[in-house]
């Protein structure tokens, strides 16, 4: 590249959060952070990270400034060597972010956190990557990222090359070709005990069921995709159900246990099966944290999300359809 990066260089960008309906867990290469098992997401429209990346001079280390306090920027600096690596660039960042939603508690902040982390970064360096090198560029900070790059359904490759660049997401589906709606329960708004990335490094090593949960994903995810293809609600809500309850038996089987759950994660999974037996198409799923998200037909959200309300322990309820790919704002 000719032109040197000038120190000042800025770009802001947005990027929604996303829930897997088959989930990732579990590594392939912590320095590449590849994932041991492929998965597939919606990205939520209600969910979103807003991101100005700043190039400056006379910076020591780049910093975050995430909902205006300063916080660890380890993950973001990997993310933003690349970025310096492909412009032969070493002036640090300044990168000031803003989450609608709680952070590091089970709604996917890493995802769109770095999202709009890789799509600020090369604005800010005039880079011009395409979605699958920004899909790279974003699970270098957390795997669930490379995924929120695209809006609607997509799936994440696990990948085998060993510079990592097969291991990226791609869109199965624009979010216009198939409305769904999603409800999500809040039921705590603080960040989780242990974070994903330690969370599922003490599964690998020590969960019997970790074998059976890499020998299955391929076949999750083959039924997963056929579902989606064939816009099978209840197909699609009964695999997300069962993946999840599946991940939660790998968590509960780690040592120590990871028991991400609390008394009204439990009531609101029971609240969803209730609606169900009263004939209402409603699937839950949940990530490493006590929110419950759950799907079903717009047509039925606001009888679902009056059902959930009431559930004892939920702090709000918040409903989402699917979003747009990450975008760059200014
Ligand atoms: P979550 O369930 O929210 O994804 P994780 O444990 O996976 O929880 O990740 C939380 C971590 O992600 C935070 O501690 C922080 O390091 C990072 N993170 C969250 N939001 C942002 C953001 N907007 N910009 C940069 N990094 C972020
Ligand atoms: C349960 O993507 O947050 O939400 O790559 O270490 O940052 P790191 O992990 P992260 O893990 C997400 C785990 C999950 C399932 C999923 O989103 O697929
Ligand atoms: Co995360």
């Amino acid at each position: 590249m000719s032109q040197t990066l000038e120190a000042g260089a800025t770009a802001r960008a947005r990027a929604h959060s996303n829930i897997a309906l088959v989930k990732y867990w579990g590594k392939n290469d912590a320095v590449l952070n590849t994932p041991a098992v492929g998965s597939i997401s919606i990205t939520l429209d209600a969910l979103y990270t807003d991101t100005r990346v700043t190039f400056r001079a006379g910076l020591a280390t780049d910093e975050l400034w995430l909902n205006g306090c300063r916080h660890d920027a380890t993950k973001a600096s990997r993310v933003l060597d690349l970025v310096r690596y492909s412009r032969g660039a070493t002036l640090c960042a300044i990168v000031e972010s803003t989450n609608n939603f709680p952070t590091g508690a089970g709604l996917a902040s890493s995802a769109s956190g770095f999202a709009a982390l890789a799509v600020a970064a090369t604005g800010a360096a005039g880079l011009t990557p395409t979605a699958r090198e920004l899909s790279i560029l974003a699970r270098h900070g957390s795997g669930s990222a490379a995924r929120s790059i695209f809006g609607g359904f997509a799936e994440m490759h696990a990948g085998s090359a060993a510079d990592g660049l097969d291991s990226y997401a791609e869109q199965l589906l624009p979010g216009a070709d198939w409305p769904l709606a999603i409800l999500v329960a809040i039921t705590a708004h603080g960040a989780k005990p242990i974070n994903s990335t330690v969370g599922m490094g003490a599964t690998a090593v020590s969960s019997p069921f970790y074998p059976a949960w890499l020998a299955t994903a391929p076949t999750d995810l083959a039924d997963m995709r056929a579902a989606i293809a064939a816009f099978d609600f209840v197909r699609v809500g009964e695999l997300a159900e069962y993946n999840c309850l599946k991940l939660h038996a790998l968590m509960l089987t780690t040592r120590p246990a990871l028991i991400y759950w609390n008394a009204a994660t439990v009531a609101v999974m029971h609240a969803v099966r209730d609606l169900r037996a009263s004939g209402i198409a409603a699937y839950f799923t949940i990530d490493a944290g006590p929110q419950v998200k759950v799907l079903c037909l717009p047509i039925d959200a606001s009888r679902v999300h009056a059902a959930l309300s009431t559930v004892g322990g939920v702090l709000e309820v918040r409903q989402s359809a699917l979003g747009p790919d990450a975008y760059r704002l200014d």
